[in-house]
């Protein structure tokens, strides 16, 4: 469990299948992974993300805020193969009655965090489809740059169904040096 200003993260394990369901019958979320989730998708993901926190130390956080208990989304790490190499992935999803408030910045921030000061990550990426802004616009938030474009499963704009080869940005961002600007040895 890990606080941020104003959320409480809570590391996504098979017990939080329910909430993940919920999450993504939200039709602002459900767009951009492929329409609702059955609760069998649900329970994969909950196990899928769980064991990326047994086994790499990195995972998803079902987010709630602080004050409420209220289920605001989700985000965090993950691992992805990317053009044959593996790589340290960070995303988000925000119920929409909670989007437009820097809550997807605020877990940004906790999983670059993760990635940096615990994982000792070279460096983060992210990616989405090329026309999801406000996505992008959270990359940008936080310090993340443009490194180019890739084809995976996806939206293709004026398209409802997944396409086998959607166009994809990516953005990446490096491990700060540390404060006294030596490299860590
Ligand atoms: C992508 C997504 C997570 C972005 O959410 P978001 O709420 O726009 O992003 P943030 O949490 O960073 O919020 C930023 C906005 O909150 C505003 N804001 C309000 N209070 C704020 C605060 N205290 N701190 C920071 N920003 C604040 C910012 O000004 C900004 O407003 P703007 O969008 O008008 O410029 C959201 O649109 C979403 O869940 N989409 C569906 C799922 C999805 O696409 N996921 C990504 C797949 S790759």
């Amino acid at each position: 469990m890990r606080l941020t200003p104003r959320l409480r993260l809570e590391p996504i394990s098979p017990r939080h299948a329910h909430e993940l369901w919920l999450l993504h019958q939200d039709d602002h979320i459900a767009t951009w992974y492929g329409g609702t989730w059955s609760r069998q998708t649900a329970a994969d993901a909950a196990r899928t993300w769980g064991q990326g926190w047994s086994e790499d130390r990195a995972g998803k956080w079902l987010a709630y805020q602080q004050d409420t208990g209220e289920l605001v989304g989700r985000g965090g790490l993950s691992y992805t193969d990317v053009a044959g190499a593996r790589r340290l992935e960070i995303g988000w999803a925000i119920r929409r009655p909670f989007q437009g408030q820097g809550y997807a910045t605020e877990i940004g921030r906790a999983g670059l965090a993760l990635a940096f000061d615990h994982l000792d990550a070279p460096d983060v990426i992210a990616f989405t489809e090329r026309h999801n802004q406000r996505s992008q616009a959270v990359m940008r938030r936080l310090g993340m740059h443009y490194t180019g474009q890739i084809l995976r499963p996806g939206l293709v704009e004026g398209h409802h169904q997944i396409q086998p080869e959607a166009p994809f940005v990516l953005y990446t961002v490096q491990r700060p040096d540390p404060p006294n600007g030596h490299a860590a040895t």
